[in-house]
């Protein structure tokens, strides 16, 4: 049974701007090496760095208020199956209280444009 849903868009000009201000600090807070080296393998980066903000957002959204405590933005890691296929890998408390078979992500890119969709699925 689906137990939550979030979805985000985000225009990819944005996230270029504020990380070309903020440079490598807003980076590193925001994504693990793991999500940089797949972004800066790719043709334009900052679509794939801005899908992976996204994600996050949404993955806050599907779980709204059904966690303790706080978690931190590379808690919530966006990883690709060998398929390309996303999903997401947790890391710290969030770990220990949900699992991360639980959450489906789906990410798509436009020239301008980023969207994500978390869904979060009962069992968690
Ligand atoms: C997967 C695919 C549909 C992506 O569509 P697209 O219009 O090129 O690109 P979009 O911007 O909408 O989506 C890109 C995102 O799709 C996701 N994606 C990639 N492969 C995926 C897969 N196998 N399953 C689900 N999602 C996938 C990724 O999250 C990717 O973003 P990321 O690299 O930042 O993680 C496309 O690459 C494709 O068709 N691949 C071949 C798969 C296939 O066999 N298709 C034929 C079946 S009809």
């Amino acid at each position: 049974m689906v137990k939550g849903i979030g979805v985000d868009i985000l225009e990819i000009g944005r996230m270029k701007r504020s990380l070309d201000r903020f440079g490598d600090r807003m980076l590193n807070r925001l994504f693990t090496d793991h999500e940089i080296t797949y972004c800066k393998g790719k043709y334009d980066s900052y679509q794939h760095l801005a899908a992976r903000f996204a994600a996050k957002e949404a993955f806050s959204k599907a779980v709204a208020t059904g966690l303790r405590g706080t978690f931190g933005w590379k808690d919530i890691e966006v990883v690709n199956d060998s398929l390309g296929r996303p999903g997401f890998r947790l890391h710290g408390p969030i770990a220990e209280q949900m699992n991360a078979s639980s959450l489906f992500l789906s990410l798509s890119h436009s020239e301008s444009h980023v969207v994500a969709m978390v869904i979060l699925e009962e069992g968690t």
